[in-house]
């Protein structure tokens, strides 16, 4: 086994540390409060080539493997869970193409992304969350086209994204086996966006309902074969799930160096509070939690990397780290205690984005089945 990261792949940690170090550290107080990722950020995470990472080098993308991306959402989710969360979901977004896309879908969603644009997966409806499969957005053939009707909820970059990666159901008595996965571009007659919802946490990033109504698009746009959207789905979901993780463990990491810090600085009992061996106890299962769920999220993604199977390994590293992120970011608070708990200190905005860690791209319940499943049949 080698742990070690190529002279590539330091590089690119660094350049994205620096990044991350400038332009976003000092604004993500602002940005969570103020609930918005400013353009001018959106154009120097363009120009710093953080838009565009899973797009193939044929198609003037970076080509970066998994463990290089995972690197990358590691130091933007030290920076900013919520900016972590809108560029990743151009990578979401963009795998059912990067997957099964024709030519000309590739050409098309990439160049948007090359561009600098945002992209948005729309699966989840507000009667199909982990039941992904009950999908009730409806695609109906007319001629060469399909219409589509129907309601998305809590899309990320539903409300500014360009383009769209949307799930409806062909078949509707089919279940899963009616799933398809469409193209649309934002503007497209009938086609709106619906409330933004006021989050807890990645305030910074946009979350929004979509609606379709007769929506007419070209049959062109259709990703793969009708009935295929279900495994589109899960085979994006186990590609993305992995950043979810590397997003958490930079969370977590964010939170320690918080609460090492503050703990050396804070006088009680007149000592400095790490030198009580509570909080020592708690900073050294931060340490290990965090060590232990970053070595997940870099396997997941080097066995992706090797093209060998890895949904448990995916829903493992996922799960473990955004648990992970959840209780040091939680004991992060309770080292700082009443400043913890201020929004003086970044440790409660910690503490608020982890928790939707453990929620999206498939909540931590759902992953221990996908685990279970994996272990049992
Ligand atoms: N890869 C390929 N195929 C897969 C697969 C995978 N990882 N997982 C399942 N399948 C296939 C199965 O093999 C099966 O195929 P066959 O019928 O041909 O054998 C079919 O799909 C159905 O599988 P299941 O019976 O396991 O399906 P299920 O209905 O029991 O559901 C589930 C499985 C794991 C619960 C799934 O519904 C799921 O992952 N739910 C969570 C949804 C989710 O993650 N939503 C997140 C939305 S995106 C988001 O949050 C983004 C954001 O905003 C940031």
């Amino acid at each position: 086994m080698d742990f070690n990261f190529t002279p590539d792949q330091l590089d690119l940690q660094k350049m994205v540390k620096d990044f991350v170090a400038k332009e976003i550290t000092p604004h993500a107080l602002e940005m969570d409060k103020e609930g918005v990722v400013p353009a001018d950020l959106w154009r120097k995470l363009d120009e710093a080539g953080l838009l565009n990472l899973t797009v193939p080098e044929e198609y003037d993308g970076p080509g970066l493997e998994a463990l290089s991306i995972a690197l990358i959402y590691e130091e933007l989710g030290k920076g900013c869970a919520g900016v972590a969360t809108t560029t990743a979901a151009n990578a979401l977004a963009s795998y059912p193409v990067v997957l099964l896309g024709s030519e000309e879908q590739k050409r098309k969603m990439f160049d948007v992304i090359n561009d600098g644009k945002l992209a948005a997966f729309a699966l989840t409806e507000p009667g199909a969350g982990s039941d992904a499969g009950a999908v009730a957005t409806t695609a109906v053939k007319d001629g060469d086209d399909y219409i589509l009707n129907g309601t998305k909820c809590f899309i990320t970059n539903g409300g500014i994204a360009e383009i769209y990666v949307i799930f409806a159901n062909t078949r509707k008595t089919a279940g899963i086996r009616g799933l398809t996965a469409f193209i649309v571009d934002r503007g497209t007659p009938g086609f709106s966006v619906g409330k933004e919802e006021e989050k807890m946490g990645i305030r910074a990033s946009n979350t929004c309902e979509l609606v379709l109504e007769n929506v007419r698009i070209p049959a062109t746009n259709r990703i793969g074969r009708e009935g295929e959207g279900f495994k589109i789905a899960m085979k994006t979901l186990d590609a993305a799930r992995p950043f979810v993780g590397a997003v958490s463990v930079g969370l977590a990491q964010a939170a320690f160096e918080l609460a090492v810090k503050y703990s050396k600085e804070r006088v009680q009992f007149d000592k400095p509070i790490a030198s009580f061996q509570l909080v020592q106890a708690m900073l050294a299962d931060m340490a290990m939690q965090i060590e232990a769920a970053r070595l997940l999220v870099y396997k997941a993604c080097w066995l992706k990397d090797q093209g060998v199977s890895y949904t448990k390994e995916s829903a493992i590293a996922k799960c473990f780290a955004a648990d992970t992120a959840m209780k040091v970011t939680t004991d992060a608070v309770q080292v700082l205690g009443g400043y913890g708990y201020s929004k003086e200190y970044p440790a409660e905005k910690y503490m608020r984005d982890a928790k939707i860690m453990q929620i999206y791209e498939g909540t931590n319940q759902i992953q221990r089945l996908v685990i279970a499943n994996n272990i049992l049949y």
